[in-house]
């Protein structure tokens, strides 16, 4: 077999890569079927299908890490798991089974593994488990059957050039998500939703909107694929919203901060807040922590300087390196968050 020695680990881009097998699952007549293995990179879909029309679309992301020991862990599964449920349940689908969707994350690492990145180069094996509503409608209603699907594809290190803050903008003419919509589930149209903010954003040099609350404008929300949290006096503060995706890697961090002995706040972070904050992350799957250097408000030229000397502060820092330590075994799994691949079946 192909070793992948092809593959230049450590200078994968966050993009894909075709890889040798993914997982499917299918529900009908009110129950989840038997997991098919499949080589194949496309879905046959009937064109009228829901997820097309009606959204009825939700996904989730997170990562296998292969670790200082050799062995592959994957970090809160469950959570994810969880997550995928509550998001069905919010756009009227059939929730994915906790155990299925564990049993079918470990499998397709396993039936993948010549791709999981060697420790060592910062890169990661990504999962990303998409669920649809496949059954065939022209009139508004949820549909009967849905298609869960489990694919892989080894991802390179977020931080290319190095662990740096970067620039956020805010504009109050774009919410991601409405106050009782949507935002608080991994659905796609959020993402949809958050496009030509973020594109904007990203065309003057910014990495990311840090989204508004869309209901008062007024508290801080979430960035397009991340949480926020800041360090404030040795507090960790992070917003408290109802149109927030509950992010895994942000809870994982409270707790860690909590390890430190830091205080943790969730609650609404009114802007101006920003004024005395000391450092400034978004949070997510994808990067762990990327460090805030200022957050720009488009509409009133404000600009919240965080890290003046362009560094990342010592909390988040730590934290993110406490994070990692972790997942790639390097650490003591103190909180029961990994789940090693070989060791669980
Ligand atoms: C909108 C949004 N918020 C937050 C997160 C971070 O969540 P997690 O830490 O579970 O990856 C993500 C990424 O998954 C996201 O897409």
């Amino acid at each position: 077999m192909d070793n992948n020695n092809n593959i230049d680990w450590a200078h994968l881009p966050f993009g894909y890569v075709k890889t040798d097998y993914n997982v499917r699952c299918t529900y009908r007549d009110g129950k989840w079927g038997e997991i098919e293995v499949s080589d194949s990179e496309t879905i046959d879909l009937h064109m009228a299908a829901t997820c097309l029309h009606y959204g009825q679309e939700i996904f989730e992301g997170q990562k296998a890490f292969r670790g200082v020991d050799g062995k592959v862990r994957l970090f809160r599964i469950k959570e994810n798991a969880r997550r995928l449920r509550a998001s069905a349940t919010g756009l009227a689908m059939a929730p994915v089974p906790e155990e299925l969707f564990v049993k079918m994350a470990r499998m397709v690492v396993k039936l993948n593994e010549r791709f999981i990145p060697p420790y060592g180069t910062g890169s990661s094996l990504y999962i990303r488990p998409i669920e649809i509503g496949i059954t065939p409608r022209v009139g508004v209603r949820p549909a009967d059957e849905y298609l869960f699907v489990m694919f892989v594809t080894p991802v390179g290190p977020y931080f290319k050039d190095g662990f740096k803050p970067t620039k956020v903008a805010i504009y109050r003419e774009y919410d991601r998500a409405a106050p009782c919509g949507t935002g608080r589930w991994k659905v796609g149209g959020n993402y949809a939703g958050g496009l030509v903010a973020t594109e904007r954003a990203k065309a003057l040099g910014y990495s990311a909107v840090l989204f508004l609350d869309p209901k008062h404008k007024q508290y801080l929300d979430e960035c397009g694929p991340a949480n926020f949290f800041a360090i404030k006096d040795g507090v960790y503060i992070t917003p408290k919203s109802d149109s927030i995706l509950p992010s895994i890697t942000n809870d994982s961090l409270q707790q860690l901060a909590r390890d430190m002995g830091l205080k943790v706040e969730c609650r609404p972070i009114p802007l101006e807040e920003l004024e005395d904050v000391q450092e400034a992350a978004e949070c997510g799957t994808a990067a762990v922590a990327a460090p805030i250097s200022e957050v720009d408000d488009m509409d009133t030229g404000k600009r919240y300087v965080i890290a003046a000397d362009g560094r990342p502060g010592p909390v988040t820092t730590e934290l993110y390196h406490r994070l990692q330590a972790i997942q790639r075994g390097e650490a003591p799994d103190i909180h029961n968050w990994t789940t090693v691949v070989d060791e669980c079946d």
